[in-house]
């Protein structure tokens, strides 16, 4: 199958949607106007804890739900008041919703029938989709009678042989144990790759997010947080939600003051860190400063110029061993990978701890 001709950009404008829920007291802001641009041919994931509206805002590109307000932009043609059949997406959900009654090939097949092909094109399309997805040979079998992660094979399969100009994903993975999950996160990654369909794909998992995504949109309460590539949302998050919610960081509430240009001092606790910064808080106004617990060190017999950490916690887990700490008054959290024998404090150690300046970020919020 060859790639499709012209990978379509997706252009959100102002998108939102208002349910009325009496239950829950009327207006539920599932969005708020937002607005997003989705690049061609790119997996953008839609990542944000339960609730958030990840859902919403992929039913609304797919055009089973109406925006409130808003615009939606897909290769250059305004698709807002365009009913779903007629938008050529493929959405894969999250509970495969096959054809119970039908077997791989004819569930394979049956949007190409639709369409009315010939027989024998259909023929060839199907053969060659079910070879992408690693199914060859099982296009006899019923859905009862292959395993999840053949199921959604099956699912991903009747999407893309349609070749679709747009790709939406809702969880399609959760269903599946955490191995395959992980491989068939990576099949995906590389079937969409190779067809270079724009994709949007929703989770609420943070690494499975960060493997798979060109670029990442971190929602919370029905906006955007931060959009970035993975490097971005991981390393350089421009608030305290993105970087508890991707990963784990440790907080350090500080002082600003001082600020030249693109550095600012910052005070914890009496210790003064310098760090480089796009931000430019007032002087004396509050800023957290972010490190991720891979990022800091840590080493035996302090001296005078150290930071001191005290141990709490240790867990050894044969890659890595997680300290829980007490430093500059605050819990903080350092990871060592791969430990060696002998090497490993004990709780009630007192530590010298490394913050490097140049792995810390700032925050205001
Ligand atoms: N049809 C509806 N009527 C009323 N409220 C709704 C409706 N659909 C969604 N909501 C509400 O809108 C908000 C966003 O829901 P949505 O399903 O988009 O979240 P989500 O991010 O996909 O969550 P999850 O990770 O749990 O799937 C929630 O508060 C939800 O209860
Ligand atoms: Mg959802």
């Amino acid at each position: 199958m060859a790639k499709t001709n012209q990978a379509a950009e997706i252009r959100l404008e102002n998108i939102s949607k208002t349910f009325h829920d009496r239950a829950r007291g009327g207006a539920v802001h599932a969005v708020r106007p937002l607005d997003l641009e989705i690049k061609p041919g790119q997996l953008t994931t839609l990542l944000g804890p339960s609730g958030c509206g990840k859902t919403t805002l992929l039913r609304m590109v797919a055009g089973f739900e109406e925006p409130t307000t808003g615009r939606i932009i897909i290769g250059g043609q305004d698709q807002t008041k365009v009913m779903a059949n007629k938008r050529d997406i493929g959405f894969v959900f999250q509970n495969y919703a096959l054809f119970p009654h039908m077997t791989v090939y004819d569930n394979v097949a049956y949007g190409l029938k639709l369409k009315g092909l010939p027989a024998s094109q259909i023929r060839e399309a199907v053969g060659d989709v079910l070879e992408m997805v690693g199914l060859t040979g099982m296009e006899k079998r019923f859905p009862n009678q292959i395993s999840g992660g053949e199921q959604q094979r099956v699912a991903l399969a009747r999407v893309i042989v349609t070749r679709p100009k747009v790709l939406l994903f809702d969880e399609p993975l959760s269903n599946l144990d955490a191995k395959r999950r992980v491989q068939m996160r990576g099949e995906i990654k590389a079937l969409q790759k190779m067809l270079s369909i724009t994709s949007i794909y929703v989770t609420h998992d943070q690494e499975e997010a960060l493997a798979i995504s060109d670029q990442i949109v971190v929602m919370n309460k029905g906006t955007i947080e931060q959009v970035g590539t993975p490097w971005e949302v991981y390393s350089q998050p421009r608030s305290l939600f993105v970087a508890n919610f991707v990963g784990t960081t440790n907080v350090l509430p500080a002082q600003v003051r001082e600020v030249q240009g693109s550095t600012m001092a910052a005070e914890v606790q009496g210790r003064v860190f310098r760090v480089q910064t796009s931000i430019s808080p007032a002087v004396g106004s509050q800023v957290y400063l972010l490190i991720r617990p891979e990022a800091a060190q840590i080493a035996a017999a302090p001296g005078e110029e150290d930071l001191v950490g005290t141990v709490k916690g240790v867990t050894y887990l044969g890659e890595k061993v997680e300290y829980d700490l007490e430093v500059l008054g605050q819990d903080f959290k350092v990871v060592v990978a791969d430990p060696q024998r002998g090497t490993v404090f004990e709780p009630g150690a007192q530590v010298a701890v490394n913050i490097p300046e140049e792995r810390l970020s700032v925050v205001d919020h």
